[in-house]
């Protein structure tokens, strides 16, 4: 851990209280930043402040205290070790704007009480269930693609994994919507920057200037299909036992509380479900693309293990290298880029004494190219990812999914949904990056590929 601890910030009430900060900047990052950093790319900050001061950094916005950790055993002292120090609150602020107060967002008996509910779908038992509809969906995808076609992949993964969310979770068939949803959802990750940056977004929102019209036309269909969607499941009357049914049931009423409830449960559960794995999707065909020696050996393991047939569940285990491919495509290009915490209570991290309401950020993006643990980082190389390679390496190092108690309760059904999509899709094509096509990820919400992913369909004879 990094040793260079500072007491001498500029508040005589910090330095009365003893605290002892990380180093960091000395200037307000509101005027620094807006001089050294792009604001919209805080990946570009958290890499200055690696570079600069190491494991851990410290710097002010406007009277908030921001801490930045970049080393493992921080990481876990934050998420597993203090959790009860520390909430979401305010790092979720804008994407509540969205989400409203799902699972994602949401605290204390509130998030115990909705991660309960929904706990039962994703029980290793049932995820095996799920596994035929995401095959299916996937055959249908592969069967539509021409040979010699141009694609937008990133746009191919989207539709792909929202149809899977809404079948098996939900039990709905979106087919003629996923366009019109997409679309919707697309608006608002363009808007997503300036809604971060704007003073006041949530307040705005009520008065709508230009740009936050655009946000909220775009929300009022995304909340449009979620109610359609809901209704349908009621009118049918009929308990699936999908996810869906397990929130009506645990929904008292029909109040608007318990509706609006409803309407944020569905819809973190569905955002959360199906932008991620689209996400890792689209950055490991690019990442194949760029690696044909891997690339060949993901084609040849799918070939040995499946013999032409489609995948099922029970190929999951045997489709080791695909596995190890989408775990190396998410350390290069984690969907999940960033989390943060809020601390409600004064705290002790390393040799640092920080105060209460002091904002916590981790990067995904940051930790899983740090040479300490991943020798040659910027290098694709899925062979990291070895069980006896992991069992090597540090815990947090790695942390896709975030860890603790408000880890991804999704884990599990995204690993299988990834590795029947890939394998499913992979059996009968190669997808090859466009030569032109500029490639630059775009830290929103989820990172995203800049501009799309644009590839060209080979059909693998
Ligand atoms: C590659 C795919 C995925 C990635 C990388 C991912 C990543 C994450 C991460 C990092 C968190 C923790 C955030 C934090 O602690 O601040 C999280 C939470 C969550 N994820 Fe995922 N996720 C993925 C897929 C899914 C899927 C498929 C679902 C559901 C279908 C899902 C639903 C959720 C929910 C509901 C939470 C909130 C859990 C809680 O706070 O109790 N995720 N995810």
């Amino acid at each position: 851990m990094a040793t260079a601890a500072r007491n001498d910030v500029r508040d005589p009430a910090a330095r009365q209280a003893g605290y002892r900060f990380p180093p960091g900047f000395e200037r307000n990052l509101l005027w620094f930043a807006w001089r050294r950093f792009r604001p919209a790319n805080p990946i570009l900050l958290f890499q200055h402040l690696v570079q600069e001061y190491g494991d851990i950094a410290h710097y002010k916005i406007g009277w908030n205290h921001i801490v930045f950790l970049n080393h493992p055993d921080y990481i876990r002292e934050v998420l597993v070790v203090q959790n009860d120090n520390f909430v979401k609150e305010r790092t979720v602020r804008r994407s509540k704007m969205l989400l409203g107060e799902g699972m994602i967002t949401s605290e204390g008996a509130q998030h115990r009480a909705q991660r309960q509910v929904a706990q039962p779908a994703f029980h290793r038992q049932r995820i095996p269930e799920y596994a035929d509809t995401m095959v299916r969906e996937a055959a249908r995808m592969r069967d539509q693609w021409r040979h010699g076609e141009e694609r937008n992949i990133a746009t191919d993964m989207m539709h792909l994994t929202l149809n899977v969310v809404a079948e098996t979770l939900f039990a709905t068939d979106l087919r003629d919507e996923v366009h019109e949803l997409a679309d919707a959802i697309n608006r608002i990750m363009g808007l997503y920057n300036f809604l971060v940056m704007l003073p006041a977004a949530e307040w705005l929102v009520h008065v709508r200037p230009p740009g936050l019209a655009a946000f909220v036309r775009a929300r009022k269909r995304i909340d449009a299909v979620v109610h359609r969607m809901i209704e349908a499941h009621r009118n049918q009357h009929a308990d699936r036992g999908s996810l869906l049914d397990l929130m009506l049931v645990a929904s008292p009423d029909r109040s608007p509380a318990s509706e609006k409830s409803l309407r944020d449960q569905v819809i973190t559960i569905f955002l959360a479900g199906y932008e991620t794995v689209a996400n890792a999707l689209a950055w490991t065909w690019f990442l194949l693309s760029r690696n044909p020696d891997c690339e060949r050996h993901f084609h040849e393991e799918i070939d040995r293990e499946l013999q032409g047939r489609l995948p099922a569940y029970e190929d999951v285990p045997r489709l080791r290298y695909v596995e190890m491919v989408i775990a190396e495509s998410m350390r290069l290009y984690p969907p999940a880029w960033a989390m943060g915490r809020y601390a409600l209570n004064d705290f002790q991290l390393g040799e640092f004494f920080l105060p209460a309401k002091t904002t916590i950020l981790m990067s995904q993006f940051i930790a899983h190219r740090d040479p300490r643990f991943f020798p040659d980082p910027l290098r694709f190389d899925p062979e990291r990812f070895t069980p006896e390679a992991k069992a090597r390496r540090a815990k947090f190092t790695y942390f896709p999914f975030g860890a603790g108690f408000r880890q991804c309760i999704g884990e599990s059904f995204a690993w299988m949904e990834g590795v029947l999509l890939l394998a499913t899709l992979g059996q009968k094509w190669r997808l090859k990056l466009l030569s032109n096509h500029p490639v630059d990820p775009e830290p929103l919400i989820t990172l995203r590929p800049k501009h799309g992913m644009r590839m060209h369909l080979e059909a693998r004879a």
